[in-house]
């Protein structure tokens, strides 16, 4: 039993039993993670480079903390700062760090699809970290584990997804897990932020952010991802908050308690406000928690490995 894959590129490419052997080796490892030695000497013959031509937070240190908990070696590499200034290509960066006997690279990149090139044309195991527009499958699985964790199945579970859709590589591979798994998907938010036909994908569109709130069961709210928009697509920041953001009155006034889910960064007042991120009914952190369990089995499973060692 493995992946049906060998690099982790997107979540268009993994079948079920994939996603579900990831999920299972991710609650043993979050077993792992409860104990007061974190670490397991699994991957100690193992070393993987954090490639990062992007700014990340959560995803770096979530994939570090994953690798050294797996006994790896890790080293970080951050474009800002290296020879990329200085004219050097992806691929001969990455064919410099496999000479030094790296043996998984980890990467992000602004360019959708680099994941995808860089598999092809380098001799090992590629995992994508967030390419441009495109996918964030490790951002997806972690929903996916977290929605699973507090309801079970994910199968009919209505699953809304608010806010820029357009360039948010967060809500194209949360939208392949969810149908993968079963869930229902609605996304919402302004018209100029939701792709044309995104209806082919196999979710529907609501406009309006109150009736989104009140169909589902779970509402993953995204960031505006101003560095993407090159021409304004809604007036101003505060206009947004007001007519697409999500709020504690919002929450109140609906007939169930739905849970509330952010990828981060947040922009506080912004898509969300503090009262709503912060409430009892936020997993926020939790996604965070689980992110490193869930980065723990991809990294595991695609190393081929077949024991968690003690
Ligand atoms: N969720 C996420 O990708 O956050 P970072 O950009 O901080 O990694």
């Amino acid at each position: 039993m493995g992946l049906s894959v060998k690099h982790l590129l997107g979540i268009k490419e993994l079948n079920v039993q994939d996603i579900e052997l990831i999920f299972q080796t991710a609650d043993n490892f979050k077993q792992v993670l409860q104990r007061s030695i974190k670490k397991v000497p699994t991957l100690r013959d193992t070393t993987v480079a954090n490639v990062f031509f992007e700014n990340s937070t959560r995803t770096r240190l979530s994939f570090e903390l994953a690798e050294k908990r797996l006994g790896a070696d890790v080293v970080n590499f951050s474009a800002s700062g290296s020879s990329v200034s200085k004219g050097e290509t992806l691929v001969d960066t990455v064919n410099n760090l496999l000479a030094m006997k790296v043996d998984m690279i980890v990467m992000r990149h602004s360019a959708s699809g680099s994941p995808w090139f860089l598999s092809r044309h380098v001799d090992a195991c590629i995992i994508n970290a967030g390419d441009g527009i495109n996918e964030h499958p490790t951002q997806a699985l972690l929903d996916a584990y977290s929605i699973r964790e507090k309801m079970g199945s994910l199968k009919g579970k209505r699953i809304a997804i608010l806010g820029d859709i357009m360039h948010s590589r967060v809500a194209l591979s949360n939208i392949y897990c969810l149908n993968k798994l079963g869930a229902e998907v609605t996304v919402s938010g302004p018209p100029t932020l939701i792709p044309k036909h995104i209806e082919d994908l196999g979710v529907r569109v609501e406009y309006n952010v109150k009736k989104a709130l009140e169909w589902c069961d779970v509402a993953n709210v995204l960031r505006i991802q101003l560095e993407r928009q090159h021409k304004p697509l809604f007036s101003t920041l505060r206009e947004y908050a007001l007519y697409y953001g999500v709020n504690k009155q919002m929450l109140d006034s609906l007939e169930k308690k739905i849970i509330i889910m952010h990828p981060g960064p947040i922009n506080r007042g912004v898509e969300i406000n503090s009262d709503v991120a912060d409430s009892k009914q936020s997993i926020i952190l939790g996604q965070v928690e689980n992110g490193v369990a869930i980065r723990m089995a991809v990294i595991y499973l695609l190393s081929g490995k077949r024991e968690i060692s003690e």
